[in-house]
């Protein structure tokens, strides 16, 4: 029996209607039934375009969200039918890193609150000395330096927040760490070294990862076996080597296809298939193969009628696709869907512009994910320069920079000495002030009105003061907020 076993999975979200009481009038297929299993120390990798349900599946795992359908079984016990107190001692050992490592690390605690709180609630180490001694061996592990203990999140760079993230699951003793886009909001120089620490944890202390990735490359080297998902279903799944080797499905084909090769021989004859369409909404997924609808070898009638099951077609390699042999054997010819040379000149920024490559959407989300740190997006890899990321970065870009400039006050303002004053203060100080300034006015009795008007200017300045303070904190709550809460819940 495998490790971790998912049977089936689905998760459905309802879509409500309604003021005064909500209907429910349909719903996001985000998860549509993933059956998987994942073997005691490899690495399980899970791809596809962003939105096709990957962090949903993961976040079912740890029962984050409501599972509504199937079973996840880890080490023989269903999670699915446990209790909420024995889900809570069972999630010890199912741990989560999660995307954004500066929102998913509360501000307010320094580095030995983050880690003490989960040994606390699982009653690890006697007493605080004890967890103190695990933490400083795990961080030195991590590569973080002894007085990271007392310091905050901000004050790291992103690669060391993310080795805070890892610490923070490793404190715990998990059997199964999921990585959710464990580097996607690193830069790229940053993001190899996490993946060698992941690699090099793995070795020492014999963990399972799933490592979610909507970047085949990240997965590529660290996962023995890959999934692809396209609308919260698996299309194809095998062993690493195999699949890049020798990918079945369309799908899998278009956005191994998008990637550049190393060597130039094979980078010349590299072929790029572009798929037309955009992906569909998963609140209204299309019928028969999900994939028919920007499939370049979909049939008539079979493809949009009937749903293809995972088949095995040897050696665990599964497919999810009806003309999966005759496809390789080049026995069906292509419907629609243009292939080009990779190298034509601006091939590769065309697609994504155009919206029409799957590839090229993929890269562009890529681009927009990693753009999550301003001025680093320039750095991103080569091949990835569509005009849809680059539209991206620009939005998102100053999004991002805001929250973290946000995160950056607000946790300043919790610092002693700097505390961010609350409501209340601003009311007792006010009229201290109001006070203030009429002494000084006084003795200009002519200026009557004066007085009141430094005591109103007082108030204002304050009450901006205060609400400066607590925006800065609301935004930095807000950019935090799902993820610090899914860390939290995780716990
Ligand atoms: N709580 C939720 N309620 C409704 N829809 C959701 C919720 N969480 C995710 N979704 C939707 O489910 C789909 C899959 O999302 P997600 O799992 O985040 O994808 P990925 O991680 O692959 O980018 C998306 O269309 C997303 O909008
Ligand atoms: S089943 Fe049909 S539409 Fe789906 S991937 Fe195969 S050929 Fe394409
Ligand atoms: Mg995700």
């Amino acid at each position: 029996m495998s490790l971790l076993e998912l049977d089936g999975v689905k998760v459905h979200f309802p879509i409500k209607k309604g003021i005064l009481f909500d209907r429910t009038v349909g719903h996001v297929y985000a998860v549509d039934g993933v059956s998987l299993k994942v073997e005691a120390g490899q690495t399980y990798g899970l791809v596809g375009e962003s939105g096709c349900g990957k962090t949903t599946l993961g976040r079912a795992v740890l029962r984050l969200v409501d599972i509504t359908e199937g079973s996840v079984v880890l080490d023989g016990t269903d999670l699915a039918k446990l209790s909420g107190e024995e889900m809570r001692r069972f999630r010890r050992r199912l741990q989560m890193v999660f995307q954004d490592p500066l929102g998913s690390l509360n501000p307010r605690q320094n580095i030995e609150s983050i880690l003490t709180e989960g040994m606390i609630a699982h009653g690890i180490g006697k007493n605080q000395e004890e967890r103190r001694e695990k933490i400083k061996s795990i961080l030195e592990r991590v590569g973080l330096p002894a007085n990271a203990l007392s310091r905050y999140p901000h004050e790291f760079s992103g690669g060391q927040r993310q080795r805070i993230g890892i610490a923070r699951a490793l404190v715990l003793e998990p059997d199964v760490i999921i990585c959710d886009e464990p580097v996607s909001a690193l830069d790229v120089s940053v993001q190899a070294q996490v993946i060698n620490l992941l690699e090099e944890l793995q070795d020492e202390l014999g963990l399972t990862y799933v490592v979610i990735a909507h970047d085949l490359a990240v997965v590529r080297h660290i996962s023995d076996t890959i999934g692809v998902m396209y609308l919260g279903s698996l299309v194809e799944e095998a062993p690493s080597d195999v699949l890049y080797a020798e990918p079945r499905h369309p799908y899998t084909k278009a956005l191994m296809s998008a990637v550049p090769v190393p060597d130039p021989d094979v980078e010349d004859r590299r072929e790029r298939i572009l798929l037309t369409g955009d992906l569909p909404s998963p609140a209204n997924p299309p019928s028969g193969c999900r994939f028919h609808t920007r499939c370049p070898w979909a049939q008539a009638e079979r493809c949009a009628t009937e749903r293809p099951e995972l088949r095995d077609l040897g050696g665990g390699h599964r497919v999810a696709c009806h003309y999966a042999e005759e496809i390789a054997a080049g026995k069906l010819r292509r419907v629609t869907g243009e292939v080009v040379s990779a190298v034509r000149e601006g091939v590769e920024d065309k697609p994504a512009s155009e919206g029409t490559g799957v590839a090229g959407k993929a890269e562009a989300s890529g681009e927009a994910e990693k753009a999550e740190k301003p001025g680093k997006a320039a750095k991103a890899e080569g091949s990835a320069k569509s005009a849809k990321a680059e539209g991206a970065q620009k939005k998102e870009a100053p999004k991002k920079a805001e929250a973290a400039e946000a995160a950056e006050k607000a946790a300043k303002a919790e610092k002693p000495g700097k505390a961010a004053k609350t409501e209340g203060a601003d009311k007792k100080e006010a009229p201290k002030k109001a006070e203030a300034a009429k002494a000084e006015k006084s003795g200009k009795a002519e200026k009557a009105e004066a007085p009141e008007k430094a005591a109103k200017a007082a108030r204002t300045d304050e009450a901006d003061g205060a609400e400066k303070a607590e925006t800065s904190e609301k935004k930095a709550e807000k950019a935090g907020k799902a993820e610090k809460s899914e860390a939290e819940k995780a716990v």
